[in-house]
């Protein structure tokens, strides 16, 4: 994933002071710069006001094409639209024109633009773009899409392309799964720094391929549970620190995350397997579990976030801390599971968001975590997921109600390609 490209109106002092804006490439901006260099180099950069960061976040763009999607290795977004969708399509044409159709409508949402006239001229004309998002800039808009499973069945003779041991996840302890919350043909993950925008993204999309998609499951995000390079970390609705020990740096999205040869699919390397999990959360018990429990059900402190076996929330959890003859993170706790230095060195990119659908039918919250992980495989999840599953303590208070898991393509390469073009030659 490449830089993102602020917008030139939206060139922000504090950018332009630390000479990190995207200068080239911004046509009449280099002459404004050469103009405007004495007065700028006078006067102090200063904190953004509330309007220039709003402007700065609404005009973050991130580029469509590349080596890898995007919204994997973008640092998180603030909300999330995750969409999976049964194709009800009866011919492989008809996908294929799907797949075309959406990949050239995501690269015009991703960059701000309507996916049509948003007004038509002719009094009956229904607008081609619903319009909801006009105006408010691509607001850091990604749109990701995984192929499931199912869609390598013999519906449209595709099994010849179904990536080597690519398979619904297996039954798991810990899980009691909706069936109307689970699975799925294909998904959209959007991510932007605005809601609308990024349900506009979807329903647009789910709009130009009604004859031949259906919406299957939909969870709505917020307040990311993950965090990306210098962002600092969000809080899952427990109120822990969310996203402190991910994966990240180049080495370590290439050795976890990219897929590369062993998917025997030339259009996975470079791609990932995206995990869906919905995962609910039985707030109210929480909420009565006294703070001591808490952190040593999840092994850290929650105001800090710092392992227990440190102070501060970067410090490299010690498993082998001892005191009274006992582990000062508890062996059961979620962090001493899921760590890779218990796990062969397995580690998965987390990119999960914060979900409320409201009260359940008696009354109670229901919210929770909708859970995301990139990996290059998903056995990666599976060995985590066995392990939490059977031992975590926070079980208790936490149910898996939905679940997915889908081959994320690699990137496209420039306009004209689309997702999925090798299935059809
Ligand atoms: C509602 C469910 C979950 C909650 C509330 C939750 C919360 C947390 C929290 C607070 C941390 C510590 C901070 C951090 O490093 O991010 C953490 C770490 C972690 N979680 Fe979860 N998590 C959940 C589910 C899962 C699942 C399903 C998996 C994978 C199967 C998972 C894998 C991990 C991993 C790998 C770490 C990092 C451990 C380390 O290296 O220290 N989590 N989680």
């Amino acid at each position: 994933m490449s830089e993102p490209t602020p917008a030139v109106d939206a060139l922000s002092r504090r950018k332009f002071f630390s000479g990190s804006a995207v200068l080239a490439g911004a046509g009449g901006l280099a002459l404004g710069v050469g103009g405007g260099m004495a007065v700028a180099a006078a006067a102090a950069p200063g904190p953004l006001s509330d309007s220039e960061r709003m402007a700065e976040r609404a005009t973050l763009t991130y580029p469509f094409y590349g080596e890898h999607q995007g919204g994997i290795d973008t640092p998180p977004q603030d909300h999330l639209v995750f969409t999976a969708f049964d194709v009800t399509a009866l011919t492989a044409v008809e996908l294929q024109l799907v797949l075309a159709k959406w990949s050239a409508a995501m690269a015009e949402m991703t960059a701000g633009s309507p996916v049509g006239k948003v007004q038509p001229e002719r009094e009956q004309g229904i607008p081609v773009d619903t319009g909801e998002a006009t105006d408010m800039g691509p607001q850091g808009l990604t749109l990701t899409l995984g192929f499931g499973p199912s869609l390598f069945d013999e519906r449209f003779g595709l099994a010849k392309f179904k990536p080597a041991d690519f398979a619904d996840l297996p039954a798991m302890a810990g899980e009691s799964l909706n069936p109307a919350l689970t699975g799925g043909d294909l998904c959209i993950q959007a991510c932007a720094n605005d809601p609308q925008v990024a349900y506009h993204a979807v329903r647009n999309l789910a709009r130009m391929a009604r004859t031949a998609v259906k919406t299957r499951w939909t969870v709505l995000g917020f307040g990311r549970a993950s965090a990306g390079a210098n962002q600092a970390t969000p809080r899952n609705l427990m109120g822990f620190k969310d996203g402190t020990r991910n994966v990240s740096g180049t080495t370590d999205l290439g050795e976890h995350v990219w897929a590369g040869a062993e998917a025997g699919q030339p259009w996975m390397v470079g791609g990932s397997y995206l995990v869906a999990r919905k995962i609910h959360m039985l707030i109210e018990t929480w909420d009565e579990d006294p703070i001591g429990d808490q952190q040593s059900i999840f092994g850290r402190t929650k105001k800090e976030g710092a392992p227990l076996s440190g102070s501060k929330e970067h410090d490299v959890p010690d498993f082998h801390a001892a005191a009274a003859g006992a582990p000062v993170i508890p062996a059961d706790s979620h962090i001493a599971l899921a760590a890779h230095e218990n796990n062969n060195g397995t580690k998965i990119l987390r990119r999960g968001y914060n979900f409320t659908d409201g009260l359940d039918s008696v009354g109670r919250l229901d919210a929770g975590l909708m859970f995301l992980s990139f990996q290059k495989s998903p056995e990666q999840f599976v060995t985590l997921q066995r392990k939490l599953g059977s031992s975590d303590r926070l079980n208790e208070y936490i149910r898996h109600v939905g679940s997915g898991v889908f081959a994320v393509p690699a990137g496209l390469p420039a306009a004209g390609s689309y997702y999925g073009k090798e299935f059809f030659a």
